[in-house]
């Protein structure tokens, strides 16, 4: 981003943070703790306004009502109002973690052939663009209630700036650039999203202003009314006549009744490592702690690079084929969640792995649920004086989600329902298959791979987390590597990495990985490999150091976001 894109979006958050405190504030609690706060977000905007809440007086949680709120404005292309996500919560005061689940949910008139022709052959694109591919949002349920439950500030204050960038809009940058490319014809297609994220049309030039005076109505109407104000009255009416008129299915009933989730994290150790992350509907959990378990049984760290490179690979073929055979919402399904996560299973995996040889994934057949058959999202970290902890992963799925605006709401709709199995064994978009566990039914949740993480050793602890469709759980798995090697923030981030998710039975490689020897000795073991000629990621860390009583923070140096340690200078941004 250029240095004076960069200084005009300082100006803009200076203008429009508000500097005192509202009136109706819940009291601010004592910070005896003098820990730093550190916060880590995908756009330098949302970063800034994060920052100032918590000198306002607002926590973690405040801050991260905060980050959800401006990142809906100013990375439409990623999350938003329309979308859902999942925030990863630990309170200090009473060492209390939980997961909150604001993921979509499938309409009440869904059905687990909406997507497929007469001849039961998926409709290509049809859960991808336009307001049919759109599932139920859970974004503004999940912020109210963060608010109330865990928020010291009131919504009015923590969604301020997000409303006045909605107002008085957001410079265009290059990667607002190229995301708008990638979802050109989709955005055309919608009058109300052309005239929002385009220009005559085409893609706009760097430095216009993007304006949504109606998503700033939005914002206000949650901030004032709750949940309400979105689900229930003039938003909910012109959403739902707005999506029934472009083919899609949703219904006032849909809107009213949408209801987060809590759930109990994931828990697990590797080595000295206590790792807490998301359950279903995130398979991230299940699939991560399958992984360890497997990895638990190697020294990594007396092989070669090609060793740990194919052993590594071997774990996440085997996790992400049990993902597409049992993983689905548990309120629909059942998974063998503790088989999947005993270390017996995982004993059982690892005589199936041979040290020299790649196992086709064709030799890893699904099976039990076969029977009826089979890019862009949002990351970020906080941690603030108190010591608690905000590890978040928000989305409306591919970049621009749907590609639907509906008029008059300046919301633009997710296209989530691509991330349930359309048709057993049918690769979605990002060439996941699933069976039956995955399937849409009304009120689902469809499966993710968001996996917002928090580690932790007896020296320090990380929040951790990034966008990336299918790729998400293994830049986690291969953060939390790093961080075990005792990295730093930054080198974790912008560690290289590979990815293999059963199918394609392909290792996918970020360009420059592997030497040309490596690469040779991996495809003399059997496996595949897919040179990727860009990278891919954008990987959001905090990591406080216990020893030292000090936070640091990186953001992806692929990418535009910022990271900050409260009251120290703005991290350079790559
Ligand atoms: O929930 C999921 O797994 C996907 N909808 C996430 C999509 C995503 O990360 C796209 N970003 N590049």
């Amino acid at each position: 981003m250029q240095t004076n894109l960069r200084l005009l979006m300082l100006l803009l958050i200076t203008l429009i943070t508000p500097m005192t405190y509202a009136k109706d504030a819940k009291p601010v609690e004592p910070t005896e703790s003098k820990q730093n706060a550190a916060i880590a977000t995908a756009h330098p905007l949302a970063t800034q306004a994060a920052i100032q809440i918590l000198k306002q007086g607002g926590n973690a949680f405040d801050a991260a009502i905060t980050a959800s709120a401006v990142l809906a404005v100013v990375e439409p292309y990623s999350s938003g109002l329309g979308g859902g996500g999942f925030w990863l919560l630990h309170r200090a005061k009473d060492n209390h973690t939980t997961m909150l689940d604001g993921r979509e949910i499938a309409p009440l008139a869904a059905s687990a052939d909406m997507y497929l022709d007469k001849q039961g052959e998926v409709i290509p694109a049809a859960s991808m663009n336009g307001a049919k591919a759109a599932g139920i949002p859970g974004v503004p349920a999940a912020l109210v209630y963060l608010a109330k439950e865990y928020g010291q500030l009131p919504l009015q204050k923590s969604l301020a700036t997000a409303i006045q960038l909605a107002k008085t809009g957001f410079p265009v940058d290059d990667f607002y650039q190229k995301m708008t490319k990638i979802r050109l014809s989709s955005l055309q297609q919608s009058p109300a999203a052309s005239q929002l994220f385009l220009r005559d049309q085409k893609v706009p030039k760097i430095g216009t202003l993007i304006k949504q005076a109606n998503l700033a109505k939005v914002l206000e109407a949650i901030a004032k009314q709750g949940k309400a104000g979105f689900y229930q009255g003039e938003v909910a009416d012109k959403l739902v006549k707005q999506v029934q008129a472009a083919g899609g299915i949703w219904t006032k009933e849909d809107l009213a009744q949408y209801q987060i989730k809590l759930r109990q994290p994931v828990q697990f150790q590797y080595k000295d490592l206590k790792i807490t992350t998301v359950d279903l509907p995130s398979s991230g959990g299940l699939v991560l702690n399958e992984i360890f378990n497997i990895l638990q049984h190697y020294d990594l760290e007396t092989m070669d690079q090609a060793q740990r490179v194919h052993i590594i690979v071997e774990a996440m073929r085997r996790a992400y084929r049990d993902r597409a055979e049992f993983m689905g919402d548990t309120d629909f399904v059942s998974v063998p969640s503790q088989r999947l996560r005993s270390k017996a299973y995982a004993d059982h995996l690892i005589k199936t792995i041979q040290l020299d040889k790649a196992t086709p994934s064709r030799d890893l057949p699904l099976t039990s649920h076969s029977d009826s058959q089979g890019k862009d999202t949002t990351h970020f970290s906080i941690l603030d004086q108190q010591g608690n902890r905000v590890s978040a992963t928000l989305s409306i799925n591919y970049p621009f989600g749907s590609g639907f605006v509906a008029e008059g709401t300046g919301i633009l709709l997710n296209n989530e329902m691509d991330d349930f199995s359309s048709k057993p064994n049918t690769p979605n978009v990002y060439g996941l298959v699933g069976t039956k566990a995955n399937a849409i039914e009304p009120k689902k949740r469809m499966l993710s791979s968001m996996s917002p993480t928090f580690v932790e050793n007896e020296q320090r602890f990380a929040l951790i987390g990034s966008p990336g469709g299918s790729r998400i759980i293994t830049m986690v798995l291969l953060g939390i590597l790093e961080f075990e090697k005792g990295k730093t923030a930054d080198e974790i981030v912008n560690a290289p990495r590979f990815h293999h998710q059963y199918l394609p039975d392909t290792i996918q490689l970020e360009p420059n990985l592997l030497s040309e020897k490596v690469q040779q000795q991996l495809t003399n073991m059997g496996h595949q490999l897919d040179q990727k000629t860009t990278p891919w990621g954008n990987m959001q860390l905090v990591i406080y150091n216990k020893q030292t009583a000090t936070a640091s923070a990186a953001s992806d140096g692929r990418v535009i976001g910022q990271s900050q340690v409260l009251d120290s200078s703005l991290t350079k941004r790559r």
